[in-house]
């Protein structure tokens, strides 16, 4: 039985297209210079292309059996959503961080925190019972503290040259984030066979 994988676009789909063809599932024509945004592959699969928080929500309603994502994105869609996380792939390395301005004390009272992470940002305050108002940004999250719009942020760290670049630094670590394969609850039962196949040439190609 075929599968449907819904993969993140962008730096992740970049590092999973070579991954996907050592275990033999290439796209019939070249998505980087395409529009399209569904592929065929060879080995019969499909490939869905879309925004990264968008694969946790096809895979939820099983309109792909299979997606490819960051970590990050997991943790901010939720982790008891209807999909079983099965596999790290091994790339994508980077940490969850809060970060602040260097050397700015932001201990004691409440704090301001820009993200793309709300729902993260929300339970990792809460978890320290730190008052914390949650400002959602979509991207160039880093000005925030700069700009007086927030204290501190939460994002990804990868290099750390953002951060730098910006004069700010990483204070504490909330999660290790790597690219992992999520699989849809119920087609984890009715296509058993064709998402173990896949799981282990996946995995093959990692350890080899
Ligand atoms: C991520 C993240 C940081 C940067 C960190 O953004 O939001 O800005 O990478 O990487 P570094 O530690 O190596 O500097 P990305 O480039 O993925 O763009 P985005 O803001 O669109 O997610």
């Amino acid at each position: 039985m075929s599968l449907t994988i819904a993969l993140n676009r962008g730096r992740i789909l970049k590092e999973c297209l070579p991954l996907l063809a050592r275990a033999g599932i290439e796209p019939l024509e070249d998505i980087h210079s395409s529009r399209k945004l569904i592929f065929d592959t060879s080995g019969g699969f499909k490939l869905i292309v879309v925004r990264g928080s968008d694969v946790p929500t096809y895979v939820e309603h099983g309109v792909a059996h299979v997606g490819i994502t960051g970590k990050d994105t997991i943790l901010e869609y939720g982790e008891g959503a209807s999909f079983y996380e099965r596999l790290d792939l091994g790339i994508g390395v980077c940490q969850l961080m809060v970060a602040a301005p260097v050397k700015a004390d932001y201990s004691t009272g409440p704090i301001r925190v820009a993200s793309k992470f709300v729902n993260v940002s929300r339970s990792y305050f809460e978890g320290l019972g730190r008052q914390a108002t949650i400002i959602p940004l979509s991207g160039a999250i880093e000005l925030a503290p700069l700009t007086g719009l927030a204290d501190v942020i939460v994002d990804i760290v990868d290099t750390g040259n953002t951060l730098r670049a910006n004069g700010l630094e990483a204070r504490e670590a909330i999660a290790a984030i790597s690219t992992r394969l999520i699989v849809n609850r119920a087609a984890q039962k009715t296509r058993f066979a064709a998402v173990q196949d896949l799981i282990d040439r996946l995995r093959q190609v990692i350890a080899a």
